[in-house]
C-alpha cells in the first residue's frame, strides 16, 4: 500500500462538500466586495519567491519544493499567492486596465516544506484576495473588512484582529538600525540564522521560532516607535476606517510577518476559541508598496490577506459550528422486473436532464435492499417502477416524508416531482 505524503491528506466525500461550501461562500464575499477571480499556475520560476517573498525568510530558506524540470530550469511549487498574482499583473499590464484599483481574489494549493502539525500543512489550500493601485487607507480597510465578514458569516465569534503598522522605508531604516543597536551585543547566543538575518534583515531575528524566547526579545526595539509621521498619519487613518466600520483591533507592535514585502498595514486575525490548537492564526495580510517595482513593473502600491481553508474549517470546528450543507437525492428510482429496469434507466436519465438529483441501483439489489439504499441516501421521493406499472404507463411515488403514496402518469412523472421539490 502506498500512503500519501506527510503534510498532505486526502479530502473525502462527506468533507470534500464542505470545502465546496466555504468555497462558494468566498466567492460570493469577493463578488459582493467586487473582485474578480485571477488563476495562476501552481509552479512558477523560482526566482519569483526568491525575490518577490524575499531571500532572508523562512518560506525561500527552508520551506520551499523547488526542482529542476528536464529543461534544466528551476521551478518551485508556490508557497503563496501574493508573488505569482503581481507577476502576472506586471506580465499582463493589469495595470493599464481600465478599472483602477485592480481587485483580484483566488483560491488554490500552497505548497510549504514545514513540519506538519494540526493547522499546519505540507500542501495547504488558500483563498486570497490583492487590491493593486491604491494607497488609500480605506482600501486596506476594505481587505480587513472583506476578511473579518467572511469569517462572521460563518457565526464564528472568537475572533481577534490584530494590527501593526511596519511603516515606510524611512522607518524601517531607523527601526532596524536599532535592532542591529539592540542584538549585536546578544549575537553568539542567537541562533545561526539569526546572526546571518542580523547583518541581512534584522526584521526577521524577531519572526524566529528558535530564539523566540531569548530575552532579548521582548526587548526589542518596537517599529511603532520609528514610524515616520506620514507611516503614523496612514496608521492613524486605517483605524479610524474601521472604527467607522465597526471593526474591532488591537494593536500589537510585536506583529511581524514572515514575508519580507510587507510594510505600512500588517494584520493577523487569530482564533481564540477553546480548543482550536496552539497555532492560533487563521489569516494574514499586509500591504506591500514596492512589490510590483521589485518584480519588474511601474511604482504601484498593493495591499490583500490570505487564509487557510484547513484553519477555517478548525476554528468552525472548535466553536461547534456546522455548515448547512444540503443533504439528500430529491428522488431515487426502484425498479422491479426486467422491463422495468430499462424503463428506470431510461426515466432517470430523463430526470436528470430535467434538473431533479436522481439515482438508482446499480447491484442488482431486490425490491427491499433498493429501499433501503434509497432511505440510506435520505431520498426525498422514491419512484416505484413494476412491470405492471408500466403496463399502466404509470408509476408509484412515494413521498419519503409522510409515507404517502400515489400513482403518477409516467408523462407527468417529472413535471409532479420538480413541482414538489
Ligand atoms: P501567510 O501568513 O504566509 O501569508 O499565510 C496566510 C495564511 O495561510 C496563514 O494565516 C494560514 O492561515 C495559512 N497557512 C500558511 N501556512 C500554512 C500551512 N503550512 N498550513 C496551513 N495553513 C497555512 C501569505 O501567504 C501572504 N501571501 C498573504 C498576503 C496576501 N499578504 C498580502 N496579500
Amino acid at each position: 500500500m502506498i500512503n500519501l505524503p506527510r503534510g498532505t491528506q486526502d479530502i473525502l466525500p462527506g468533507e470534500s462538500e464542505k470545502w465546496q461550501y466555504v468555497e462558494s461562500k468566498f466567492n460570493e464575499w469577493c463578488r459582493r466586495f467586487n473582485y474578480q477571480e485571477i488563476r495562476t499556475p501552481i509552479f512558477e520560476h523560482t526566482e519569483l519567491f526568491q525575490r518577490g517573498v524575499g531571500d532572508t525568510t523562512d518560506i525561500v530558506q527552508k520551506e520551499m519544493y523547488t526542482f529542476d524540470d528536464r529543461g534544466n530550469r528551476s521551478l518551485t511549487l508556490r508557497p503563496e499567492g501574493t508573488a505569482s498574482v503581481v507577476r502576472a499583473f506586471v506580465q499582463h499590464k493589469l495595470h493599464g486596465a481600465a478599472n483602477q484599483p485592480q481587485k483580484l481574489f483566488y483560491s488554490g494549493p500552497m505548497f510549504r516544506y514545514e513540519r506538519p502539525q494540526q493547522g499546519r500543512m505540507r500542501q495547504f489550500v488558500q483563498f486570497g484576495i490583492e487590491a493593486l493601485g491604491s494607497v488609500d487607507p480605506a482600501i486596506d480597510a476594505e481587505v480587513i473588512g472583506l476578511a473579518i465578514s467572511f469569517y462572521q458569516s460563518f457565526g464564528l465569534k472568537s475572533l481577534r484582529l490584530v494590527l501593526n503598522s511596519l511603516g515606510d522605508q524611512v522607518s524601517r531604516e531607523h527601526h532596524r538600525e536599532a535592532l542591529v543597536k539592540h542584538f549585536m551585543p546578544h549575537k553568539d547566543e542567537l541562533c545561526s540564522d539569526c546572526q546571518s538575518r542580523l547583518e541581512k534583515n534584522p526584521l526577521r531575528v524577531l519572526d524566529c521560532k528558535k530564539d523566540k524566547d531569548h530575552p532579548a526579545m521582548a526587548s526589542a526595539p518596537k517599529i511603532l516607535d520609528y514610524l515616520s509621521e506620514a507611516s503614523e498619519l496612514y496608521f492613524d487613518r486605517l483605524k479610524t476606517h474601521l472604527d467607522a466600520m465597526g471593526i474591532p483591533y488591537v494593536v500589537d507592535p510585536n506583529l511581524v510577518r514572515g514575508l519580507d514585502y510587507y510594510n505600512h498595514t500588517a494584520f493577523e486575525i487569530m482564533s481564540d476559541a477553546e480548543g482550536f490548537g496552539s497555532i492560533t492564526t487563521l489569516s494574514g495580510g499586509g500591504r506591500y508598496n514596492g512589490l510590483v517595482e521589485d518584480l519588474g513593473g511601474p511604482s504601484t502600491p498593493g495591499i490583500g490577506f490570505a487564509l487557510s481553508v484547513e484553519r477555517l474549517l478548525m476554528a468552525l470546528d472548535a466553536e461547534g459550528i456546522h455548515l448547512p450543507i444540503a443533504q439528500g437525492l430529491d428522488c431515487y428510482v426502484v425498479s422491479i422486473g426486467e422491463k422495468s429496469e430499462l424503463k428506470a434507466v431510461e426515466l432517470v436519465h430523463q430526470m436528470r436532464l430535467a434538473g431533479i438529483q436522481v439515482d438508482k441501483d446499480y447491484l442488482s439489489r431486490k425490491m427491499k435492499a433498493q429501499f433501503k439504499t434509497a432511505d440510506r441516501q435520505q431520498a426525498k421521493w422514491v419512484v416505484i417502477l413494476g412491470d405492471e406499472e408500466i403496463l399502466n404507463k404509470e408509476a408509484m411515488v412515494k413521498n419519503m416524508d409522510n409515507g404517502e403514496q400515489t400513482a403518477v402518469k409516467l408523462d407527468q412523472l417529472i413535471s409532479y416531482i420538480k413541482e414538489r421539490l
